[in-house]
C-alpha cells in the first residue's frame, strides 16, 4: 500500500507546507480538476523529479465554468485519482471542498485585463477570471516552489505566468509538453464524452496543426492561408464546429498576420457537444 496523505481543509494544508518550508523541502504543486490520464501523470513524473514535497490538488473549480458548461457533468473519479497519483510518488492529494475554497461572502476575484481578450476567453468570458482566482488561492494554501501546467492549456499557461509576474508571486511556474494518444488527440478529461465517430473526428485537430506546420516549412507564411487549410481539415468531418482557429505571438497572444518569428497556433472546436482544445508552436 502507498501511502500518500489526503488533506482537505486550508489549514491543514497550510501547516503542512508550512512544516515541509521549514525543513527545507522544495513543495511542488500540480493543480488539477482530477479524472487523471496520462496527460496529469506526466506533470506529477515531473512533479516527482524536481521537489521533495509533492502536493497534487484536486478542485473542480465552479467559479471558472459559466452557467450551462459542464461543471455538473464534468467527469469524476476520486478513488481511482488517489491510487493514480500515489502511484506517482505524491505525497499529498489537497481535496478542498466547494465551502473550503469559497465560504460564504467570498468576493475576491483575479482579473487580467488583455490575456483573456483572446483565444478561448471570447467564447468563456470568466473562465480565466476562475483559474487566476482558483490558482492564487491554491498557490496561498499550498504555498509552492514550483507549480507544474500542461502545455494544452497554453493560454492559461501564459495568463498564470503574467499573474506570478503581477502580483509577486514567488514560484517558478513549470509547464510540460501536451501529452497525446498514439493517433496525435491530445490528451483531455473532456475526451471521455466524445462518442466512437466523435473521437474519430476529434484526430482533425492535430491533423490541422501539422498540416499547419508543413505549410510553414513550404514557405506558406500567411497565417490567413494556413488557418483556412486548418479549417477546410476541420470541417471535413461532420459534426464540428470551429469556435476558433489564430495564429499569434505566444507571449501577447495578439494575432499575427505574417509568420515572420515565433508564432503559436491554437483552435477550439466542438464535436458534438464537447469542446476540445489544442496548440503548438510553428517554426519556420
Ligand atoms: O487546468 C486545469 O485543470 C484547471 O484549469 C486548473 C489549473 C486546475 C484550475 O482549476
Amino acid at each position: 500500500m502507498i501511502a500518500v496523505e489526503i488533506i482537505k481543509t486550508v489549514k491543514e494544508m497550510q501547516k503542512h507546507s508550512d512544516r515541509s518550508r521549514l525543513s527545507g523541502k522544495t513543495i511542488v504543486l500540480v493543480p488539477t480538476m482530477g479524472f487523471f490520464h496520462e496527460g496529469h501523470l506526466s506533470l506529477m513524473r515531473k512533479g516527482r523529479k524536481i521537489g521533495d514535497d509533492l502536493v497534487v490538488s484536486i478542485f473542480v473549480n465552479p467559479a471558472q465554468f459559466a452557467p450551462g458548461e459542464d461543471f455538473e457533468s464534468y467527469p469524476r473519479a476520486f478513488e481511482r485519482d488517489i491510487g493514480l497519483a500515489a502511484k506517482e510518488g505524491a505525497d499529498v492529494i489537497f481535496v478542498p471542498d466547494e465551502k473550503e475554497l469559497y465560504p460564504d461572502g467570498f468576493q475576491t476575484y483575479i482579473n487580467l485585463e488583455e490575456l483573456p481578450k483572446h483565444l478561448c476567453g471570447i467564447s468563456r468570458p470568466v473562465f480565466f477570471r476562475g483559474v487566476a482566482t482558483v490558482v492564487s488561492k491554491l498557490f496561498n494554501i499550498v504555498k509552492p516552489d514550483i507549480a507544474i501546467f500542461g502545455q494544452k492549456d497554453y493560454q492559461q499557461v501564459v495568463v498564470i505566468r503574467r499573474m506570478v509576474k503581477d502580483m509577486n508571486f514567488d514560484i517558478e511556474i513549470v509547464d510540460v509538453p501536451t501529452f497525446r494518444e498514439p493517433d496525435g488527440l491530445a490528451m483531455s478529461s473532456r475526451n471521455s464524452y466524445l462518442t466512437d465517430k466523435e473521437r474519430d473526428y476529434a484526430r482533425s485537430l492535430f491533423k490541422s496543426l501539422k498540416t499547419a506546420q508543413t505549410l510553414l516549412k513550404d514557405r506558406t507564411n500567411d497565417a490567413s492561408k494556413i488557418i483556412g487549410a486548418a479549417s477546410r481539415i476541420i470541417e471535413s468531418c461532420p459534426e464540428t464546429v470551429i469556435d476558433y482557429i489564430s495564429i499569434f505571438d505566444p507571449e501577447t497572444l495578439v494575432d499575427m498576420k505574417t509568420i515572420d518569428r515565433p508564432a503559436q497556433m491554437a483552435l477550439a472546436v466542438k464535436i458534438g457537444k464537447t469542446r476540445l482544445i489544442d496548440n503548438m508552436r510553428l517554426r519556420s
